[in-house]
């Protein structure tokens, strides 16, 4: 018997599938207990295609509930905080979307409250799961990919006009950015999970695909602190959606899929450098045990560390430095500086990567 956690859910968009892909399939390890939205017709919806029959408006009241394990903030970005803030508050574990808060100060506020509290939190980073894309991190910690060189990561989207009728979407105060912030940030964390922290960013962003405020067209050249070289392009306006990252290492190359919302899914391209590596890689992949793709990897890793009392799978210092590279980019593309990391608290973004006025 191992134990199970109850859930509410908070939020019924991108909810439902932190339902159907996370916790459904892991009904030993997690029970959706209640629902959360202010949209009622949308909340009764979900809850009766699941017969979730807890519904509630009143986020508080939640908190209060000592049957309830887990707070799964899926609400827009802007409310992120101080809902993150309550849960820990309350004593909760805490899952929580993307992006985790609105800046590096209110990462950092969300920190310290986390190190003083009984829960834990986990960032949503789903694309890191599934099996391409751990096979490729499995061999690069067992130290077999050798010196990083150079890598390309795409996000290639559509989104149009229908996709912004949405009131929070689309505005710098409450998507609190573009395709950078709200796209491209997983596969952004896809590359640095494989190819290590980023030491310097150059960048450019406009807005050419919607009539929004924030981008949609990012380019940005990122070098790590390895001394390899990354450049990353983004964009709402392809015609059809891929994601793709194809990472050059001195031993191997690796390339994902395309699926532009799983692309960690296997199988991906394993371009050993000759037969011995290929022989080495082959070892360390044997015996492999499916990851589970996206939302169901991540949430079966989080039940895992909550048992064993270890660190979530992903930390809130993983979306610290998902968000310091938001901010760079946002700084770079504004001042045409290359700017360099990590931004600390004098930076001029470190309590908003939102442009001044
Ligand atoms: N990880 C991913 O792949 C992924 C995909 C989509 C969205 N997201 C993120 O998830 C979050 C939500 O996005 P979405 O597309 O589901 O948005 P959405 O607008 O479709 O859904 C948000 C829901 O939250 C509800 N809500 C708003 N305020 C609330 C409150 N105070 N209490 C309870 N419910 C409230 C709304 O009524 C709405 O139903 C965003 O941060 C977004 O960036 C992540």
């Amino acid at each position: 018997m191992t134990k199970r956690f109850n859930v509410a859910v908070i939020g019924c968009g991108i909810g439902r599938s932190h339902i159907v892909e996370g916790y459904l399939p892991h009904p030993a390890r997690f029970e959706v207990v209640e629902l959360c939205d202010l949209d009622e017709a949308r909340m009764n919806a979900v809850g009766n295609e699941f017969g979730i029959t807890g519904r509630s408006k009143d986020f508080d009241a939640l908190l209060a509930r000592p049957d309830i394990d887990i707070i799964d903030i899926c609400t827009p970005p802007a409310l992120h905080r101080e809902m993150i803030l309550k849960s820990l508050a309350a004593g909760k574990h805490v899952v929580c979307e993307k992006p985790l808060v609105g800046s590096l100060k209110q990462v950092d506020e969300i920190i310290e409250a986390e190190g003083n509290a009984r829960g834990r939190l986990m960032p949503i980073y789903q694309y890191r799961y599934g099996d391409g894309a751990m096979q490729a991190k499995r061999i690069v910690d067992a130290g077999l990919a050798g010196k990083p060189y150079a890598g390309s990561v795409e996000t290639f989207w559509k989104r149009t006009a229908d996709y912004y009728d949405n009131p929070w979407r689309g505005r710098w105060r409450t998507e609190l950015g573009g395709v950078l912030m709200t796209h491209a940030i997983h596969n952004h964390d896809l590359a640095t999970f494989l190819m290590g922290p980023i030491a310097r960013v150059f960048a450019r962003t406009a807005t050419r695909v919607n009539a929004i405020e924030v981008e949609d067209c990012v380019s940005a050249s990122f070098a790590m602190e390895s001394g390899a070289l990354v450049s990353a392009t983004a964009t709402l306006g392809s015609q059809d959606e891929i994601s793709r990252l194809r990472l050059h290492f001195e031993n191997v190359t690796f390339e994902s899929g395309t699926e532009a919302y799983s692309p960690g899914d296997g199988p991906w391209r394993i371009l050993p450098a000759n037969d011995g590596i290929a022989e080495r890689i082959g070892e360390v992949l044997e015996n492999w045990e499916p990851v589970g793709r996206r939302f169901e990897g991540q949430m079966k890793a989080f039940h895992d560390a909550l048992l064993a009392g270890d660190p979530p799978p992903v930390t809130s210092r993983d979306a610290r430095r998902s968000l310091e590279l938001v901010s760079a980019i946002y700084h770079s593309a504004e001042t045409g500086a290359d700017v360099a990391l990590p931004i600390g608290q004098t930076h001029p973004k470190y309590e908003s990567w939102q442009p001044q006025g």
